[in-house]
């Protein structure tokens, strides 16, 4: 059984960027950045974020709502149309893109440390992340120059060609599981690209995407370029997704927040990328490396404590090796460490909220009812703080609700197959289209299973690795779009075509 969750103080052995970052906390209520001044809500209002380890508030920030939304569509359309945006080079944006980077290295312990104290992933996963996060400014800092149009083929008597140019106004919605990559994934392409934009981090994680802004003004990115809005779904969120001079809409979330959203674009036809949910199949054949995929199977669904769109929660065994890779994931899985993000052994912080964990639990339930063997895991662990067990259940058929409906939390269907073709079948029944790996040591068959799934990314040999030219996104009800790679230049510039007579 996983260990008792520790009093969730950090330990003093988890350094100075802890102390940095609760100095940055202690500072101060924090405000809104819209056009380069950090301000109140209009309202006044604010609201509290905690720490989901301890329950504890963190502080409290300034809420937005639509009269604070119209103001940051107005300083970034101002910014749009400003010299000191749309008239900088190329080369000037990477020049911002990489200096951003680098102050994101500067105060990388101390970004991992309040990424920890405000959604609760284990540090060592926020330390690696605020480097990915890192790497990905760096990556689109090489794309301004970049950016390409087109002379097309004609007959003597026309010049015809294409410019690509930025969308213009991005709204950008972010989810809470991994806050600041996400922040990044939005922010870079869109810059990069020459876009202006208006950030809404999700109201139980605000603090990194709030610290960036400082980085960003820090950079020298003209004020209005990024602004940032914490506030909540119903009221700054829809705000965002009709107002009719917002020109593009990216969103990371619920797939049924993402319809909405969708919906709501239609008022002046927003463009719009979506990234939703999914429930990702990770398949191992018999004549797979067996230790490795086992290992990456446990790491697949427990990684940031199971709220990762792409977790691997449908683990697909070859029923000849059923029963004993179950055993095996059951007893890896039992002895992952749950608890205090600080502690350098602890593998699942808690989960972002009460209500998730009283979401995810439910889920415990309705896998027993639906007839599912409960093998390990299932209930909470201590009594302060969202912590939740690594949880796996045996005996899932493919269309039970646990196999279908995503848990967002450390939950595992493990299900048998026949041969590949029942692998891929089942692999692809399901609403969702995000992610899928597949395990084999041979290669035409990884490759004929990596093309005949229905996903976004697929993983041979490997779960979860990632690089920023590497495309994510949905087939089917996974979404909208393309993140990250050359897909995000797509997403956030749209072509002109120009013909002239001669
Ligand atoms: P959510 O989809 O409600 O929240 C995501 C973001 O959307 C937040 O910034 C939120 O403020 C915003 N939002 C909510 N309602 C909105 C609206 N009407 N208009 C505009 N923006 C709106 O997700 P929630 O409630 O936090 O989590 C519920 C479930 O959603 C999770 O259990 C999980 O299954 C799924 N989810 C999936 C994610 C993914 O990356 N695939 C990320 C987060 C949640
Ligand atoms: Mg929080």
């Amino acid at each position: 059984m996983p260990s008792a969750v520790p009093n969730s103080t950090p330990t003093p052995a988890t350094n100075a960027g802890l102390q940095r970052a609760l100095a940055w906390i202690q500072a101060g209520p924090k405000r809104l950045l819209i056009g380069g001044e950090w301000v109140e809500a209009k309202s006044g209002k604010t609201f509290e974020t905690i720490n989901p380890a301890t329950e504890q508030l963190l502080t409290s920030v300034a809420e937005a709502d639509s009269a604070d939304i119209d103001a940051a569509v107005r300083a970034a359309r101002r910014a749009f149309e400003a010299p000191s945006w749309a008239g900088v080079s190329p080369q000037a944006r990477s020049r911002l893109l990489f200096k951003i980077a680098d102050l994101v290295d500067q105060h990388a312990e101390e970004l991992a440390a309040l990424e920890s104290l405000d959604n609760g992933s284990p540090l060592s996963s926020s330390t690696a992340r605020v480097g990915q996060a890192a790497d990905i400014f760096r990556y689109y800092g090489g794309w301004p120059s970049k950016v390409h149009g087109t002379t097309n083929p004609t007959d003597a008597s026309t010049f015809l060609y294409m410019v690509r140019e930025p969308m213009g106004v991005c709204a950008l919605i972010n989810a809470w599981n991994v806050p600041l990559v996400m922040a990044v994934m939005k922010i870079a392409p869109a810059l990069a690209c020459g876009n202006t934009m208006l950030m809404k981090p999700a109201e139980q994680t605000p603090l990194t995407t709030l610290r960036l802004g400082e980085l960003i003004q820090d950079a020298g990115v003209p004020p209005g370029v990024v602004n940032i809005v914490p506030g909540f779904g119903p009221t700054a969120g829809a705000a965002m997704a009709a107002h009719p001079d917002i020109d593009k809409i990216a969103f990371t979330g619920s797939t049924g927040v993402g319809k909405y959203i969708l919906q709501a674009s239609t008022g002046n036809l927003k463009k719009v990328t979506l990234e939703l949910g999914g429930k990702s199949p990770n398949i191992i054949f018999p004549d797979a490396d067996i230790d490795k995929a086992v290992e990456a199977a446990v790491n697949a669904f427990c990684r940031n404590s199971g709220q990762i769109c792409s977790a691997g929660t449908r683990l697909f065994v070859q029923e000849s090796l059923y029963d004993e890779i179950t055993e095996r994931v059951v007893r890896i899985a039992s002895g992952y460490k749950v608890g205090s993000p600080f502690d350098p052994d602890t593998k699942l912080g808690p989960l972002i909220s009460d209500k998730q964990m009283d979401r995810v639990l439910s889920y415990v339930d309705t896998g027993a009812a639906d007839g599912a063997t409960l093998r390990c895991g299932g209930g909470r662990v201590g009594d302060v703080g969202y912590f939740v067990q690594p949880t796996v259940f045996s005996g899932v058929s493919n269309g039970m609700r646990i196999a279908q409906e995503e848990i967002f939390g450390p939950v595992l269907s493990v299900l048998p197959f026949k041969d590949e073709e029942d692998a891929i079948f089942q692999g692809n029944d399901t609403q969702y289209g995000l992610a899928a790996a597949v395990w084999t040591r041979d290669v035409s068959r990884a490759h004929k299973v990596a093309r005949a799934l229905k996903t976004g990314r697929v993983w041979i040999n490997t779960y979860a690795e990632v690089d920023p030219s590497m495309s994510m996104g949905g087939y089917k009800q996974s979404g909208i779009g393309r993140e990250m790679g050359a897909e995000s230049i797509e997403a956030y510039t749209q072509t002109k075509s120009i013909l002239m007579r001669l």
